[in-house]
């Protein structure tokens, strides 16, 4: 099987993630025969840098002609006087999104067995073990509608376009998805107030009676669901949400896994597509430091391996690596507890890549 990884290692902390991932994919590559071919490209204000765009043409392409896309992160303060469109979060990201067509963001939040203590929820709420996905449709909504600042600039509005077969791709996934886990969509909207909400509900209910009355089906509005997720996160299995719902809901799951560096993403489109990366962002403030966690970007890799390649025992292999690491007490400053003893981003990666070679 040819599997050709475009690696666009981005800002901040990005390449320095990207490299304990490599490192690992290189441990699963010696030990399992498989062939990675990689290589990397430019991608965000690096590649402003180096050429003027943050998504340069040549980057573009080969993100397109591979069969997965790993990304570190891209953006810095550096670039946040760019104007808007040209800025790496909206040039880089939105259009690899909207280009690859990546409409379905799969956002896994889980609480490590040796990281409850690490979750700022009570004991009592992580304690019964969490797991839940965020299925997040990634190419429609607000991001993408049509934007306009009136003339004399006192006035603005973001239109908010859904269509029937952009919801019913992005509710397929959640409903395959729920097939494999525990058998439940909980469909986030706000159809009491948005018309593009109620379409929603409509369509995920239409398509649920007609092929998936096997999945347990809820709907709930947003603001419940963002409550609900502090209150009794355990009572999810796949929360399916539009675009903005699901950027604003997957940062607030985030948090009950205890940080943000340990959760991982796939973003997929037609026939395997995907492009994965870490949920966190460029951390400008620890670029260079040597201290980042590797952990969201080497699970982000092992995402890659199961979902585009279906190396599902490859991908398992990783995240028992990754388990057995943290059982063993090593941690990265961000998921240590006071006056424990932290390691560095390189450190981390090794210790799970030796538990693999
Ligand atoms: C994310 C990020 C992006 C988003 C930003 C950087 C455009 O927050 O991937 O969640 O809003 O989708
Ligand atoms: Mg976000």
């Amino acid at each position: 099987m040819k599997m050709k990884i475009a690696v666009l290692p981005g800002d901040g902390v990005g390449p320095e993630i990207v490299r304990e991932a490599l490192r690992v994919l290189d441990a699963v590559a010696r030990r399992s025969g498989h062939t990675f071919e990689i290589a990397e490209h430019p991608v965000g204000g690096a590649a402003h840098d180096l050429c003027g765009d943050c998504l340069p043409a040549a980057t573009l392409a080969a993100a397109k002609d591979a069969d997965a896309v790993l990304l570190g992160a891209v953006g810095g303060p550096k670039w946040d006087s760019l104007p808007a469109a040209e800025r790496p979060e909206r040039r880089a990201l939105l259009t690899l999104r909207k280009e690859l067509g990546l409409y379905g963001n799969l956002r896994p939040v889980k609480v490590w067995p040796a990281l409850k203590g690490a979750s700022p929820l009570k004991d009592e709420i992580v304690s019964g073990g969490i797991d839940l996905l965020v299925v997040r449709e990634l190419t429609g909504g607000a991001y993408f509608g049509e934007k306009l600042r009136s003339a004399d600039g006192r006035s603005a509005y973001d239109v908010t376009p859904y269509s029937v077969p952009e919801i019913e791709r992005i509710a397929l996934l959640a409903f395959e998805s729920a097939r494999r886990r525990r058998g439940r969509v909980t469909s986030v909207d706000k159809a009491n107030v948005l018309e593009t909400s109620r379409l929603w509900r409509e369509t995920v209910t239409r398509l649920h009676a007609a092929k998936y009355s096997d999945v347990e089906l809820d709907h709930m509005y947003v603001d419940n669901a963002a409550m609900q997720l502090v209150r009794s996160p355990a009572r999810f299995d796949v929360l399916l949400t539009e675009n903005m719902f699901g950027d604003i809901l997957s940062d607030e799951a985030s948090q009950i896994a205890g940080s943000i560096g340990m959760l991982p993403s796939a973003s997929l489109g037609k026939g395997g597509r995907g492009l994965y990366e870490p949920i966190h962002g460029s951390a400008p403030d620890i670029a260079g430091r040597g201290i980042a966690n590797p952990i969201a970007t080497i699970l982000s890799a092992a995402m890659m391996l199961r979902y585009t390649f279906g190396l599902d025992a490859e991908a398992d292999g990783i995240e028992r690596a990754v388990g057995e690491v943290l059982a063993s007490g090593i941690r990265t400053a961000d998921i240590a507890a006071p006056g424990v003893n932290t390691v560095s981003t390189t450190k981390m990666g090794t210790a799970i890549a030796e538990v693999l070679a």
